[in-house]
């Protein structure tokens, strides 16, 4: 799902992440001093925010997909880039200050094995916090439109909506779960200004996550039919696309095991 090379995820989503991140930061009130771990985090995005706050040699980073680990390495080479999954981190116990996480959980194989593992990396007194698109409520206008489009051409489509993370209140609830404690339960706002319909469109045809895979796999006429549904569904011109996230962070607490 994530096989395609690094620019065609920054064309379609790593273009969303340069405002979102920033969002994901500010909610979490990252300290300049703290060590922090980027959890999910494809080329680079999230990573180079946190660079910017804590310095380069103050972030970790770990992503499943080669060729992202290696274009995050290139994009931020003092920061500990390395190739493995949440759900069995590679660094000691309490190692950061704090261990987010951006439009992940909902593509681990066990979320909550992942946010138990954020939070066993992380000291007594830190942050883990996580973030997913509204996918359930239609907050993520680029992913709506074109599963509106798809389900329109075959109503049997399910799309995104199942993804752990992508419902209101999701990402805070399994936070509490795990033990962590004064949760916070919110939600970011991303924006992407788009040129015309071609810009919105060229980048599902990269085969980028879930929507890239299910174009990919249609046959070229059907194809065509979606790019068809989306087009009516968007203005003419130059526009802009407003994307929500939902976003959850919990204190990690003593008590927790590992702390
Ligand atoms: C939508 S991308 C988000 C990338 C980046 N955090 C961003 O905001 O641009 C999802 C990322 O999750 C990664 N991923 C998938 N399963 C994972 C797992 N079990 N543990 C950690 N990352 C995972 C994918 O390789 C991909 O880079």
């Amino acid at each position: 799902m994530f096989t395609s090379p690094a620019d065609g995820y920054d064309r379609f989503m790593g273009r969303y992440t340069q405002t979102l991140a920033p969002e994901l930061v500010d909610a979490v009130g990252i300290d300049r001093k703290a060590r922090v771990l980027d959890v999910g985090c494809g080329p680079g995005g999230l990573t180079g925010v946190l660079a910017r706050y804590v310095g380069a040699p103050s972030v970790a980073a770990i992503d499943p997909a080669p060729q992202f680990v290696s274009t995050c390495r290139e994009r931020h080479p003092q920061a500990d880039v390395r190739e493995g999954i949440a759900e069995a981190l590679p660094w000691p116990d309490d190692t950061f200050d704090a261990a987010l996480s951006c439009l992940v959980v909902g593509f681990m194989t066990d979320a909550d094995q992942g946010l138990r593992e954020m939070a066993r990396v992380t000291r007594s007194g830190g942050v883990v916090a996580a973030c997913m698109w509204d996918l359930d409520e239609g907050g993520m206008t680029m992913l709506e439109t074109f599963w509106a489009a798809a389900r329109e051409l075959d109503p049997g489509v399910v799309g995104e909506r199942m993804r752990v993370g992508v419902s209101r209140g999701d990402i805070a609830t399994r936070l509490r779960a795990i033990g962590l404690r004064d949760v916070v339960d919110g939600a970011l706002t991303a924006r992407v200004d788009y040129i015309d319909f071609d810009d919105f469109w060229q980048p599902f045809t990269f085969a980028v996550g879930p929507a890239g895979a299910h174009l990919a796999a249609l046959s070229a006429d059907e194809q065509e039919q979606v790019r068809e549904l989306c087009r009516p569904l968007l203005p003419d011109g130059p526009f802009t696309l407003e994307a929500r996230a939902w976003f959850g962070s919990g204190v990690v607490s003593p008590t927790l095991p590992d702390h």
